[in-house]
């Protein structure tokens, strides 16, 4: 048996139907914004390995920290132990965080960042005895597939079979710029409640449901009524994190401060598995006791894995290097030149960018969700050009690693350009 028989009688692919679908390609290296296939192809990671990897891949900075620190000490239980890389790390978010944020939690992947950020919300309030149980989300989220990320994000086709499990939440309409106002008064009735234990988004754009942005204003107005009616708020910057808005956190562009932030994705450069959820010292005050029925009982075998945060501690160190800050600013800037080119054409229904998002939607007269025949066809186009773009629906989007050259950008926009210009006559 080749590989690819050997990976189809044994393992079950993420988000892949079992039948029906393309072999999975055989990734062999990886190698800055190139993943090298065994038959030779250079592929394109235009969408940083699910907006992952942030510095490119097999960087050498990430690698030896993680090299030295797997000889050194690769994992010990983090409960009633530490060590360096986790104490190192945590003391780096909290440098680059938004100043209100005073401790970090470690867990393994986005859905756990985000079940550990609605658990503290919960407990919170249940340890100061105070009856808020209700969650308000935005419309359209997502945030992660474990039970609680689930229940707090959109009622779609992916969580149909599991609804009846999920807890029930207050959803608002996305707040489109055109119904802010209402978005805003429906957001006070349900604050003024009282009931709400904490308010739960993805600042600026919501990633999964098709790179969704909204204004920063209003989410400021949504904070400022939380604060006002005691709401915990809950920021996931899962997708945000780390620079992909043009700002270090989304929560920058913000005047008003979330409680609590749930981080992963680019925490660790996309080198290793690792979820982290700040808060601030008002949420510690209230776990702040030596009554184990206060305590935060929850943890991971791997939390805090320490090759992990290594890897942690050696992308914030890329981060804040001035070749990153330009780097990202360079992108940004590169992405509103292809949006001024391609805005207008009667194939383009939208196209929108923030920092280092950028998102295009197609016109088409059928279905235009996750499940879009569209998709269908982007997919491959894209990848027959040795360009990887995993399109949601009718919707193409590039998040680059930062080091992608403008010429390798170029490369992207050009195949775009490309599908548009082929769609456009075929639907003509
Ligand atoms: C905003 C947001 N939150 C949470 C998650 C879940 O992260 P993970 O896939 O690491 O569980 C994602 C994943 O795409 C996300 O975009």
């Amino acid at each position: 048996m080749n590989w690819i028989e050997r990976d189809k009688s044994t393992i079950w692919h993420p988000f892949t139907p079992l039948k029906g679908v393309a072999d999975p390609l055989m990734v062999t290296k990886a190698e800055g914004v190139y993943l090298h296939t065994d038959d030779g192809r250079k592929i394109i990671d235009a969408v940083s390995s699910w907006w992952v990897n942030l510095h490119g891949h097999g960087n050498p900075h990430i690698a030896k920290a993680i090299a030295t620190q797997a000889s050194n000490l690769e994992h010990v239980i983090f409960a009633g132990f530490t060590h360096e890389p986790a104490i190192k790390l945590a003391e780096s978010l909290l440098k680059i965080l938004p100043s209100n944020q005073s401790r970090v939690f470690y867990s393994d992947n986005g859905s756990t960042a985000v079940e550990v950020a609605i658990k503290m919300a919960f407990q919170y309030w249940f340890n100061k005895d105070e009856e808020k149980k209700r969650i308000i989300a935005i419309d359209g989220a997502y945030h992660g597939d474990t039970f609680g990320s689930m229940s707090v994000g959109e009622r779609s086709d992916f969580t149909k079979p599991f609804v009846e499990h999920l807890f029930e939440v207050d959803f608002i309409d996305f707040p489109n710029g055109e119904n802010d106002k209402e978005v805003i008064q429906t957001f006070q009735a349900l604050a003024e409640s009282g009931e709400i234990a904490a308010f739960i988004f993805e600042p600026l754009i919501q990633g999964a449901s098709g790179m969704r942005m909204y204004s920063a204003e209003t989410l400021d107005k949504l904070l400022s009524i939380a604060e006002e009616h005691n709401i915990i708020c809950i920021a996931d910057e899962v997708m945000t994190g780390f620079g992909r808005t043009g700002k270090l956190f989304a929560s920058d562009y913000l005047v008003n401060k979330p409680d609590i932030i749930c981080l992963s994705k680019g925490l660790t450069g996309g080198a290793l598995a690792l979820g982290a959820t700040s808060c601030t010292s008002d949420i510690i005050d209230a776990f702040n006791s030596e009554d184990l029925k206060k305590t935060f009982l929850h943890g991971h075998s791997y939390t805090a894995n320490p090759m992990a945060c290594a890897a942690g501690v050696a992308s914030y160190e890329l981060l804040i290097t001035p070749e990153c800050q330009d780097n990202i600013k360079r992108i940004a800037e590169k992405h509103i030149g292809f949006l001024s080119r391609i805005k207008g054409q009667r194939i383009v229904k939208d196209v929108r960018t923030k920092g280092t998002v950028i998102a295009i939607e197609i016109e088409t007269n059928k279905d235009s969700s996750y499940f879009s025949e569209m998709r269908n066809m982007l997919y491959p186009f894209f990848l027959e050009k040795d360009i990887l773009l995993r399109p949601l629906g009718n919707l193409i989007y590039i998040i680059p690693p930062y080091i992608i050259k403008n010429e390798e950008l170029d490369l992207v926009y050009s195949a775009i350009e490309e599908l548009l210009n082929k769609h456009s006559s075929t639907s003509s």
